[in-house]
């Protein structure tokens, strides 16, 4: 991502979180530095930079002040702590602008049961489900059959979810999804195609062509599918008809506007097998490498990496100076 930013019009200084919460203070990452340090999220606190450049996470509504020497953050955090609001928040009380979704979206979208209230209320099609919160645990029994989809209600990546397919099955699902957050769904399971859509802009958003996801190294779209070598295919556009490829562009739109996004996400839907389409989440932080699905199918649709980048920057910029002019 990094060497897709024009060093002519770009400063770039990374922020590397250490797996134990240590911020590193922005450092210029052009040349060697950058890939190393940014593969390895365990890098930042053995990386020999200067011996005080390690600070912990601010507590008490005080923002790290070299913050606030940057113009623009670039936030690609996945998960919790970084796609949930958090750093938003964080950004927000920095006063900085900053790429993407601000904390309400943020926090709704990492919330998958939140998120489809907001959806429902809004029209959106979305998959059956049901809350279990913890002190429920014992008592869970799946209202939809079998299969049924078990997942943690805050997470990604696919960790602690389980297509569960037998009934004496459940138990060890639901405990798995409880190692991960204190609030679990459990969900219709939707046959058909997997499809995701990437949205970009701010008032006026824009959808990319559909994509198809094709996992090879599991039937299902798993840890490994998403992350290893050859784990899945992207087939673009995907295989579905003229008419759900333009229903998942019109309700990536509007999921993204029901959902108070800005700037990017990606948008992803289950297209069952009689053409009907329903939308499964929202990722406010899509993966961001050049490969990744979110870039590929915006390559696809006209608009290559380094604009995309840039794009995203000058949107962050233009949210940035919309917001200060609010009287408060
Ligand atoms: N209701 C469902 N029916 C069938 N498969 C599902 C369902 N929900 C999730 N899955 C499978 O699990 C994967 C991950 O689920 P998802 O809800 O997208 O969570 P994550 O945030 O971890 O990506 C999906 O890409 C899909 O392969
Ligand atoms: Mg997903």
């Amino acid at each position: 991502m990094i060497a897709a930013l024009d060093p002519a019009r770009y400063d770039v200084r990374s922020i590397e979180i250490s797996r134990d919460g240590r911020w590193q203070l922005p450092r210029p990452v052009r040349g060697q530095l950058a890939g190393a340090a940014a593969a390895d999220p365990t890098a930042a606190a053995s990386t020999d930079g200067d011996s005080d450049a390690g600070l912990p996470i601010p507590t008490g509504g005080r923002a790290p002040d070299p913050l606030g020497e940057v113009d623009v953050v670039f936030p690609v955090l996945h998960g919790p702590f970084g796609e949930d609001g958090t750093v938003q928040g964080l950004l927000e009380l920095a006063g900085v602008a900053y790429v993407g979704s601000g904390v309400t979206a943020s926090a709704l979208c990492m919330d998958k049961d939140l998120f489809k209230s907001v959806m429902r209320d809004k029209g959106i099609p979305i998959a059956k489900s049901a809350t279990v919160r913890r002190w429920d645990r014992d008592r869970v029994e799946s209202p939809f059959g079998f299969p049924v989809v078990v997942k943690p209600a805050r997470l990604g990546s696919s960790v602690g979810i389980s297509i569960v397919r037998a009934p004496e099955d459940l138990a060890d699902a639901v405990a798995l999804a409880f190692e991960h957050d204190e609030k679990i769904l459990l969900e219709e399971f939707l046959e058909g195609v997997e499809v995701e859509c990437s949205v970009l802009g701010n008032e006026s958003p824009i959808a990319s062509l559909p994509g198809e996801i094709v996992p090879l190294s599991s039937d299902w779209y798993d840890y490994s599918a998403k992350y290893d070598e050859g784990g899945m295919e992207l087939v673009v556009p995907a295989r579905v008809s003229e008419e759900a490829l333009a229903r998942v562009q019109e309700l990536a739109v509007s999921s993204f506007v029901a959902a108070d996004c800005e700037g990017m996400a990606r948008v992803d839907f289950f297209v069952r097998p009689d053409g009907e389409v329903i939308v499964n989440e929202l990722n406010t932080i899509p993966g961001f490498t050049s490969t990744s699905v979110y870039a590929k199918l915006f390559e696809a649709s006209g608009i290559p990496y380094p604009e995309l980048l840039d794009r995203l920057v000058q949107l962050a910029v233009e949210r940035h100076d919309r917001r200060a002019s609010l009287r408060y």
